[in-house]
Order: structure tokens, then C-alpha cells, then sequence
């Protein structure tokens, strides 16, 4: 009998143990006694770090949808499986049971079907957070088509270079969607995008804002009339463990975004299985994640693990600043919300207005809470400790990425002794190690290093979607085989990770990766501007903000500087998104060189972060004059 829930610790050090000394009888164990297969494998696991290749559950069959839908009818039918919570909180919450789930995802992959979308075909899905995202993404899954989910905050650039590379034929979106008291025009974001993508056949469209928008002729269809019409059942693609089931793109320091491509069998068994345990999720309780469907965080931890263990999960349309700041513990009263999942630059966001608005609110179901996507500040790690928690629900800090597909390092509540800052220890399965910078593997503790895995876990992402080089070259060239994070970690004393933040170009801002080349090449394409480099500086809310330096092409001439930096901010809103707006831009002459050419952005971070007391030997730079002047520009000013 595997363990399928750890409850304490020693538990968790034999099951630790167990899971290293014979990772494949682990797995197996797991995958064997949890999941509906319709044949299982002939073998578990093969890999090569070398190639890179990484199989799991090779030659087994299954549908992932039965296994997050169809099976819990029979035991948990009537069970609210969606839990939807719209964005104007008058507006009544939906509770989607397992049943109506179930028809929902047949009907939609019935209208897809006849859109002439087969297995292996990729759908592009546009969508804000509405049941609609989770029915798409699911009934996708139930024909063996390959969802890509762009994130509804991305412009219409970002998502036409998304539909490119994947070559999607067709495209699900709204006519557009609530954010607070705003509404956004989806559908002119995506008719602008399909300017620019042959691939795109047809598109489907949700009604939510009832607002006017254009219908291309052929192309554009609502889609609640032909769910209305379509068949409420559907035979589900039986689907080899290591067929494709998705790609989400995430952003890399250097060129186009990375469509991450993760599998069926391994990508569950792992989100299932790290569900159960690191949210302690019990039959009744209500859990909520609140992030979106649009990053790998709603994909693992509001789709797919929450459903495969029959669990009730909620999405909320909105923000929590609407209404007002209390919007979070509003819904967390009403629904009696048990397991609470969110990102440390939320946490510092609602800590800053104050305990006062959390009076109004009942706080006591909460068992547990949860933090991702960046490291957690001790401030914020204690405010939520203290005030949402109150000291009574462990809090998990789970350290993981786009490319693990599931959480890797993180406390087990009730069973790891938390720490704040720490996500402790690795997960059953994972196999951390840190390395120096001549790619030795730093043993013991109380030590700093680059942050890789030594062994293959079921939901690593086989490859980057049309170029497998890329993959080999930005996980396992760096370190001999080993998969490297991109991250800095330390071990305590005790063996506890600390995640220190990224190792290469990508700034997480609010919890979102950035790429500094994508917006460095959006800011280049302004007629003014010669050259750009952008780093990130340490920020209250947003865990990092974005600082950057602009070389202008005619510095004679005399142009506004306030206004250029709101021209240059609404490229990187075209190009991006507003996710990426700078911060800060100073304009300068030169930048910092080394002697072939490279941007020294370890200086120019330095000084975006008021900190000029070690910058370290600037000598040996092309230019060292520039520095000085760059710190008189940015520094007396500041
Ligand atoms: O730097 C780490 C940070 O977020 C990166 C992964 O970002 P993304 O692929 O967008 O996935 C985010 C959600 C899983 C990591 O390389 N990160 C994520 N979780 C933590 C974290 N940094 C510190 N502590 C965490 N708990």
C-alpha cells in the first residue's frame, strides 16, 4: 500500500527514503492504486539527461479526463466540482457539480470535435477566469487535443506569437471580460492577433460582457447556441501516457517565449498525488487557488490536481482589490474557503491596507495557507502567519516552476515544521542538489548554490514545443546531468531550502517570470530609441519592479522625457502586455561594457537598487567612465 497521504514526519523521511533509493516502485505504487487506467505501462521510467529524454508510464493508456471527471460521478456526483465566484460579488456563484462538469466538457468537446479538431491539434485558449477556461481546457483533454492557454492579460502581439508557434487551428475566447470595475475587449485583442496568424480556422466565442463586437464571416462563432446543440456525452481519445496534453508558454532570459510541453500520465500522477498531500485536502472541504488558469499554477493547482482527487475548487473572476480590499476574505467567508492559496506579492498587497478590513470578516475555516511564485519576505511570510492564519494554519511555501509542472520542494502541513522564508524540504521523488560555479555538487549543509535536479520526476516537461535544442541548451547544458532550475538556493543547517531568487535574466515581478530580452527588444523598436537594458531592483509589493536604462539616439535633441517614457511603457504594453511596464527609466548616454560587448547589468542592478557600496572591480570594463555617471544620474536624483 503506497502512502498516499504523509501525516507525519517520520513518515515522511521513510517514504523520502523509499522514494529515492527506488523511484520507479514508487511511482508505480502511486500510479497503480490512485489513478483509472485503460492499460497500464510496460515500463516506468527511462531517461537521459544526456539526449535530453524523459519517459514515464511508457505504454499505458488513459483519458485524464476520466480520471478527473468521470469517475468521481458515481462516488461524488452531486459534489460541487467549480466552484465560481464572478468578479461582481451581487452576481450569484456558481456551483458546478461533477455531473454538470461532465456534460459541460462533453458538450464543449463535442462542439470542438465538429470544428474539426483531432487529436494532437492545438487550441489556443483566451479566456478570463470563467468556468468556460477550465471546461476548455478539460474538454481539449477529453479528445486528445493540445491545449495552449495564453494568459488574458497578454496583448495582442504576445498571443500571436503564442497561436504561431504552436500552430493553433483554433482559438476560444470572450467577448470580453471583467477585471474589477473594468471590462477589457478580449475579442479586439484577438482579431488583432489573427491579423498576423494563418494558422487560425475558426474561433469560438464566450458571451460575458454582452458587449458589441465584430464577427468575422466564417471564422467567428458564438459558442452557448452550439454547446446548446451539441451531444452531452463524449467517448473520451484514449491517450498514451506521453501524449502531449499541453503547452503553456512561460518566458526565457533570451528570445521568443518557451512553450513548455507536458504530458498526460506522468504531468497527473504528480499534480494529483502532491495535491493531496501538500493541501491535506479532505472530502469536504472547500479549497481555493488564486491564481489563473493562465499560468501553470491554475493548470496544476485549480484544474487538474484539485479534480483528479474529486476535490471542490473555486475560481474567482475578479481581483482582490474589488470592491474593495476585503474582496479575498469576503469569499473566503462566504464559501467557507478551508485551503487558501496565493502569491507573496498578494499577501504584501493586502498587508499594506491594514488588519482593519479583515475585522469584518470570518476567518476560521481556514486549515491551511499556502504561498508560490516568488520568494516570500519574512514581513509578509509573519503578516499572514499572524492575521489570516492566526498562528493555528501551517503555511506552505512551495517552491516550483512552469517546466516541474507540479510543486518540487515545500512543507507537508501538519508534518514538516515550517520556517519562514524556507520551502523546506524536497517533496517524495525530488532529488535537489546545489552546485558551484565549476559545476561541482556543493555537499552538506549550511551552503548557497545553483539549484538542480538530479533525477527525473513524472511531471518534468518533456521539451520546448518545435525546438528541442532550446530545451537541452537552457536545462541540462549548464550542469552535467542535472536539470537546472535558473534558481539560487540555500540549505540551512537542518537540510531546509531556502530559494534565493533567479540566477539568470528572467525578473519575477508580482509573481510573473520576465524575460529581460523581449522587453529590451520592444523598447528598441521605439524610432527614438539606440538601446536598452533592463534589470530588476527590490520592490515592496512586487517582490522586484522593473528599472530601465535607455540610450537615446539623438541626445542633442531636446524630446520630452515624460513622455517618452510613457510611449516606450505603452510599447512594452502592446508588445507584452501591462505586466511589463517599467517602473523606472532613466535615460543615459552609454552603458556599462565589458570588453566584448556585454551589458554589466550586475552594475546596472546594483545601482537601480540604491546600493553602490560593492560594485565590485569596474577596471577591466570597455567604458568605467559610464559608471560614475550612471550613479550620479540615477543615485542624486533619486
Ligand atoms: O524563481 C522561482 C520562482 O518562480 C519561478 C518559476 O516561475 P513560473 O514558471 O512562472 O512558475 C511560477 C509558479 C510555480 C521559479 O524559478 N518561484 C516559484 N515559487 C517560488 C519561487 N521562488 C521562491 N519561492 C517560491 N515558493
Amino acid at each position: 500500500m503506497s502512502h498516499y497521504s504523509i501525516k507525519h514526519i517520520e513518515e515522511y523521511w521513510q517514504i523520502y527514503r523509499k522514494s529515492v533509493r527506488n523511484p520507479e516502485a514508487f511511482w508505480e505504487e502511486i500510479a497503480e492504486e490512485h489513478f483509472l487506467w485503460r492499460k497500464k505501462w510496460d515500463n516506468v521510467l527511462s531517461w537521459d539527461f544526456k539526449k535530453p529524454e524523459v519517459k514515464w508510464f511508457e505504454g499505458a493508456q488513459l483519458n485524464i479526463t476520466e480520471n478527473c471527471i468521470d469517475r468521481h460521478i458515481y462516488t461524488r456526483g452531486n459534489k460541487t466540482a467549480i466552484l465560481f465566484e464572478p468578479n461582481n460579488p451581487n452576481e450569484p456563484a456558481e456551483h458546478i457539480t461533477y455531473k454538470k462538469l461532465h456534460e459541460r466538457v462533453c458538450r464543449m468537446a463535442n462542439v470542438l470535435k465538429s470544428k474539426g479538431i483531432k487529436k494532437g491539434d492545438r487550441v489556443c485558449i483566451y479566456l478570463p477566469m470563467i468556468p468556460e477556461l477550465a471546461v476548455a481546457v478539460l474538454a481539449c483533454a477529453r479528445i486528445g487535443a493540445i491545449h495552449s492557454v495564453v494568459f488574458a492579460g497578454f496583448s495582442s502581439t504576445a498571443l500571436a506569437t503564442r497561436i504561431n508557434d504552436s500552430e493553433c487551428k483554433l482559438v476560444i475566447t470572450s467577448d470580453g471580460s471583467y477585471r474589477g470595475p473594468k471590462t477589457i475587449d478580449l475579442k479586439g485583442i484577438v482579431d488583432d492577433a489573427l491579423e498576423t496568424c494563418p494558422c487560425v480556422e475558426k474561433v469560438l466565442v464566450v458571451k460575458r460582457i454582452q458587449s458589441e463586437i465584430q464577427m468575422k464571416e466564417g471564422r467567428d462563432e458564438w459558442l452557448q447556441p452550439l454547446l446548446n446543440e451539441a451531444y452531452s456525452d463524449c467517448v473520451p481519445e484514449i491517450m498514451n501516457a506521453e501524449d502531449p496534453l499541453f503547452i503553456l508558454y512561460t518566458s526565457g532570459s533570451t528570445g521568443k517565449p518557451k512553450g513548455m510541453v507536458h504530458t498526460t500520465g506522468g504531468y497527473m500522477v504528480y499534480t494529483a498525488y502532491t495535491f493531496k498531500n501538500i493541501f491535506q485536502y479532505r472530502e469536504e472541504d472547500v479549497y481555493w487557488c488564486t491564481a489563473d488558469i493562465g499560468w501553470i499554477t491554475g493548470h496544476s493547482y485549480i484544474v487538474y490536481g484539485p479534480l483528479a482527487n474529486g476535490a471542490t475548487t473555486v475560481m474567482f473572476e475578479g481581483v482582490p482589490s474589488y470592491p474593495d480590499y476585503g474582496r479575498f476574505w469576503d469569499i473566503v467567508q462566504k464559501h467557507k474557503v478551508n485551503q487558501f492559496y496565493t502569491a507573496p506579492t498578494a499577501i504584501r498587497a493586502l498587508a499594506k491596507e491594514g488588519v482593519e478590513i479583515l475585522e469584518k470578516y470570518d476567518l476560521s475555516s481556514i486549515k491551511l495557507l499556502g504561498t508560490v511564485g516568488e520568494p516570500i519576505n519574512e514581513e509578509a511570510w509573519h503578516w499572514y502567519d499572524d492575521n489570516i492564519g492566526k498562528r493555528k494554519s501551517p503555511i506552505v511555501d512551495t517552491w516550483w516552476q512552469t517546466e516541474t509542472g507540479g510543486v518540487m520542494i515545500s512543507p507537508i502541513p501538519y508534518v514538516t515544521p515550517t520556517k519562514p522564508t524556507y520551502a523546506t524540504l524536497p517533496f517524495p521523488g525530488i532529488q535537489p542538489a546545489l552546485m558551484n560555479e565549476l559545476g561541482e555538487e556543493i555537499k552538506g549543509n549550511q551552503v548557497e548554490g545553483r539549484l538542480c535536479i538530479k533525477f527525473p520526476w513524472p511531471s518534468i516537461a518533456r521539451t520546448i514545443w518545435g525546438d528541442h535544442n532550446r530545451y537541452k541548451d537552457t536545462y541540462f547544458s549548464a550542469f552535467e546531468n542535472m536539470y537546472f532550475t535558473g534558481d539560487g538556493a540555500l540549505r540551512d543547517e537542518v537540510g531546509y531550502y531556502r530559494i534565493t531568487g533567479r540566477v539568470d535574466d528572467v525578473i519575477i515581478v508580482s509573481g510573473h517570470n520576465l524575460g529581460t530580452a523581449p522587453i529590451e527588444d520592444a523598447i528598441n523598436e521605439h524610432p527614438a530609441v539606440a538601446e536598452s537594458a533592463i534589470v530588476g531592483y527590490p520592490h515592496d509589493i512586487k517582490g522586484n519592479a522593473l528599472f530601465g536604462y535607455v540610450i537615446l539616439k539623438d541626445t542633442g535633441e531636446s524630446r520630452n522625457h515624460d513622455n517618452l517614457r510613457k510611449e516606450i511603457n505603452q510599447i512594452i504594453t502592446e508588445q507584452i502586455g501591462p505586466i511589463a511596464k517599467l517602473d523606472q527609466i532613466q535615460f543615459t548616454s552609454d552603458l556599462p561594457k565589458t570588453r566584448s560587448g556585454k551589458i554589466m547589468r550586475r552594475i546596472l542592478r546594483k545601482i537601480a537598487s540604491n546600493d553602490i557600496s560593492n560594485l565590485g572591480d569596474t577596471s577591466t570594463l570597455l567604458n568605467p567612465e559610464v559608471v560614475e555617471k550612471i550613479i550620479d544620474q540615477v543615485i542624486v536624483k533619486a
